[in-house]
């Protein structure tokens, strides 16, 4: 039997109190089953920065530091909610077709972010990890990442993924090459190739596959987005842009997943 939690009443679970604390109102409307499943990965497309500060006549780099702070938001959430892993889309590899000063912006706030949070994320125990290419990263974006990586690396809660200079394509390429090598160095065979053997040389080698991916700003596509990960990851969409999503809408996704019949091509 499941039982409905509405979040904002007084009975909710220990495990949620410190995600609600001072903070109450705001989530009257929403409910998900805390008996339900959690998605335990979610994956998210951070849209719609640049269209959040165009109606603002701001610059495009305001709605990205704004979407850095949506970041800090939703990473606590997804801890205090009980997600087990958080990959977040934060620059492709085709983002580097952005104007220069967008982009050295871009490569900025990964150290800014994680200036002023590493040391709650270490506190609540979640360990950081970054996905894509480092080749072509600015030292400085890189060396902020490997120190991330490095101090929290024994940690067992959360995992947070940063995929930065991260491409679909790219990767299932580096895969190919991988995989090509060792078959020319006599170390596999053709027949010995199989499902994990390309998992085993994704970047994301050890991660489970999503269970859910989020993409904001109502555009209704995967840009390049971990196209081996997402066979059968259930997809939520929303108009909300980036710097306007909340935790409440991270909790609206959760809540329409646990609606979700997850099949995988079974009946
Ligand atoms: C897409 O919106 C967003 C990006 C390319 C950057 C996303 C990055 C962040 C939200 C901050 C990342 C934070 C950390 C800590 C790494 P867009 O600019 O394409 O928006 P638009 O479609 O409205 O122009």
């Amino acid at each position: 039997m499941s039982i409905s939690l509405f979040l904002g009443e007084t009975c909710m679970l220990e495990r949620l109190g410190k995600m609600f604390s001072g903070r109450q109102e705001e989530h009257k409307s929403n409910a998900f089953d805390q008996a339900g499943v959690i998605p335990h990965h979610v994956a998210v497309i951070m849209d719609g920065n640049g269209r959040w500060a165009k109606r603002r006549n701001l610059p495009r780099v305001a709605g990205h530091h704004q979407g850095m702070k949506t970041v800090k938001d939703v990473v606590k959430a997804a801890d205090e909610i009980g997600v087990g892993v958080l990959t977040m889309y934060a620059f492709s590899t085709e983002n580097w077709k952005r104007p220069k000063d967008e982009v050295e912006f871009l490569m900025k706030l990964p150290q800014e972010f994680l200036s002023t949070e590493l040391v709650e994320l270490v506190e609540r125990n979640v360990r950081i990890r970054m996905i894509g290419s480092r080749e072509g990263l600015p030292s400085h974006t890189l060396n902020a990442l490997i120190e991330a990586e490095e101090k929290t690396k024994n940690n067992t809660g959360l995992q947070l993924n940063f995929a930065l200079n991260y491409g679909g394509r790219d990767e299932i390429l580096k895969a190919t090459k991988e995989i090509a090598q060792l078959i020319a160095q006599g170390k596999l065979t053709p027949e010995q190739i199989d499902e994990e053997t390309i998992a085993s040389h994704l970047y994301t080698q050890g991660i489970p596959e999503p269970d859910l991916l989020i993409r904001t700003s109502g555009e209704i596509r995967i840009s390049n987005f971990m196209l081996w990960q997402l066979a059968y990851t259930e997809f939520w969409f929303t108009d909300v842009y980036w710097p306007d999503f909340s935790r409440e809408h991270f909790i609206q996704a959760i809540a329409e997943y646990q609606g979700r019949a997850r099949r995988y091509g079974a009946v």
